[in-house]
């Protein structure tokens, strides 16, 4: 596809820029194997030069009116939505994401703006009844400053509208650090970002594959207020400890370990078609894609049958047509984790029922495991690929307790016919969201976001904006009459 889309230097200060060293480094589409282009590979003085014209763009930016920045966000909105084949082309080729699902999270990710260009109107604040005859109280919410957005390759375009959305809808400006392996996406962004008029400083993209000095340079620097990460545990718990210097404000958005359960009185159908979707959504590279089934005994062989005979009609092949569900992973670490998990899963007694090997390059075969326990690695740890592995529970309490037995809380979801079951396990998962009847749940117009090892904040919705403000009380003494 032509377009002009496709950058090959970072956006910093309202310029098109390399890397101060002249450093490089390829993009590659992990469908092929083969270099798509070269962007920028930048240092810690390349960011710090990025950091400054943010902080410098921050006064003037965060005195607009709420109303020029919902201009700026919606035109921005706009012109995704005008280019939303290119941008999901772009994705696609880097990040070998099927291209309906580029499309759909082109689609995903402009929501974040739309929603926050609407939002930013409504920043109320409180007038508070005073204690005291004298004085009238007041709470004002301001612009935090200058925020970090640090985001993964999963989801090359929503994980930076998700974060930048309510960031300059609040009137904070940003530097945005796209992953290595999907730069290209984060660029032509940026491009359509200087088209929608916003001043020069406001938004910055910074391309490297020097992640660690970045990251640091990011959670260190004074001016940077606020660093917004989604992406991996043991990297968050980094940048926190990093962020620690400055008591830097953090929003972090971690790794999962779904659980999918299935009741004896679910519609075994519904929970199938829940299941094949949320499992095998960006071939299961997804933070909130199931990673564990744990089905109760006697629904157990009807849903392995039909859950199996659903994932062998799943098509694997060209990610740029239209009518392919399955990609190839993103790098060959990825492949063997997959690998790795089910050659445990077996040792220890599992069984395939479909899938199970690579099948050239990136590519893997969807796959099912029976007779998961709770003794496997892919029960502990998220694998990030495209194996579901069906475990067995006898009671509604053993379900519970299989499913919280993680260090993770981002998403959860059980399929169940009964109002007052579903009532029960919703409150007793324990889990940033739930969903009942339901494998898709992310929206902008809700919150996102995880408990325990998953992270704090919440992405999204009418909460979303509080993350990127300050709350100021302001007391106006001396109001007795004259
Ligand atoms: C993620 O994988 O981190 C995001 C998934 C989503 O927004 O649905």
């Amino acid at each position: 596809m032509e377009t002009s889309l496709i950058k090959t230097q970072a956006y910093v200060n309202g310029q098109w820029v390399g890397a101060a060293s002249g450093k490089t480094f390829d993009v590659t589409n992990p469908a092929t194997d083969k270099n798509i282009i070269s962007v920028p590979d930048m240092d810690r003085n390349d960011v710090r030069k990025a950091i400054e014209a943010a902080d410098a763009a921050w006064p003037a930016y965060r005195d607009t009116t709420a109303k020029e920045r919902s201009a700026l966000l919606r035109a921005w909105f706009n012109l995704m939505i005008t280019h939303k084949e290119e941008l999901a082309y772009i994705m696609t080729i880097e990040s070998g994401k099927v291209m309906a699902e580029s499309l759909g999270e082109v689609a995903y990710g402009a929501a974040f703006i739309e929603w926050f260009a609407e939002e930013a109107k409504r920043a109320y604040g409180d007038v508070i009844p005073p204690h005291t005859k004298d004085r009238r109280l007041v709470v004002i919410k301001q612009s935090i400053g200058v925020v970090a957005a640090i985001t993964p390759w999963n989801f090359p375009l929503a994980m930076i509208t998700r974060k930048v959305g309510p960031a300059l809808a609040a009137g904070c400006t940003v530097v945005v650090k796209p992953p290595s392996e999907t730069p290209l996406t984060a660029l032509a962004i940026s491009y359509l970002a200087e088209k929608a008029g916003f001043p020069p400083g406001v938004y910055n993209t910074i391309t490297s594959t020097q992640s660690s000095e970045v990251g640091k340079e990011l959670c260190e620097h004074k001016k940077v207020r606020k660093v917004s990460f989604t992406g991996s545990t043991p990297v968050g718990k980094i940048l926190m400890q990093q962020s620690a210097s400055t008591l830097k404000k953090l929003s972090l958005e971690l790794g999962g370990n779904a659980p999918f359960i299935v009741f004896d009185d679910a519609d075994i159908d519904e929970a199938v078609k829940g299941a094949i979707v949320s499992k095998y959504r960006h071939n299961g590279q997804t933070c909130v894609c199931v990673n564990r089934v744990l089905v109760q005994n006697g629904v157990y062989d009807e849903f392995v049958v039909k859950f199996t005979k659903a994932v062998m009609e799943l098509k694997t092949g060209d990610v740029l047509q239209k009518d392919v569900q399955v990609g190839p992973l993103i790098n060959e670490k990825g492949l063997q984790k997959v690998e790795a998990h089910i050659r445990d899963a077996v040792e220890k007694g599992a069984t395939i029922t479909t899938g199970g090997k690579a099948i050239g390059g990136l590519f893997f075969q969807p796959t099912v495991l029976t007779g998961a326990t709770p003794q496997m690695l892919i029960a502990k740890e998220e694998v990030f690929g495209p194996v579901a592995p069906v475990f067995h529970f006898n009671t509604e309490a053993e379900a519970i307790q299989m499913a919280n037995d993680t260090d993770y809380g981002l998403a959860a979801y059980f399929y169940s016919k009964d109002v007052a079951r579903c009532w029960r396990v919703a409150e007793a998962l324990e889990y940033g969201m739930v969903g009942i009847n339901e494998g898709l749940i992310s929206t902008e117009v809700a919150p996102f976001g995880g408990v325990k090892e998953s992270g704090f904040g919440r992405e999204g919705s009418k909460y979303g904006m509080e993350y990127y403000m300050e709350i100021k009380y302001l007391c106006f003494g001396g109001i007795s009459n004259p």
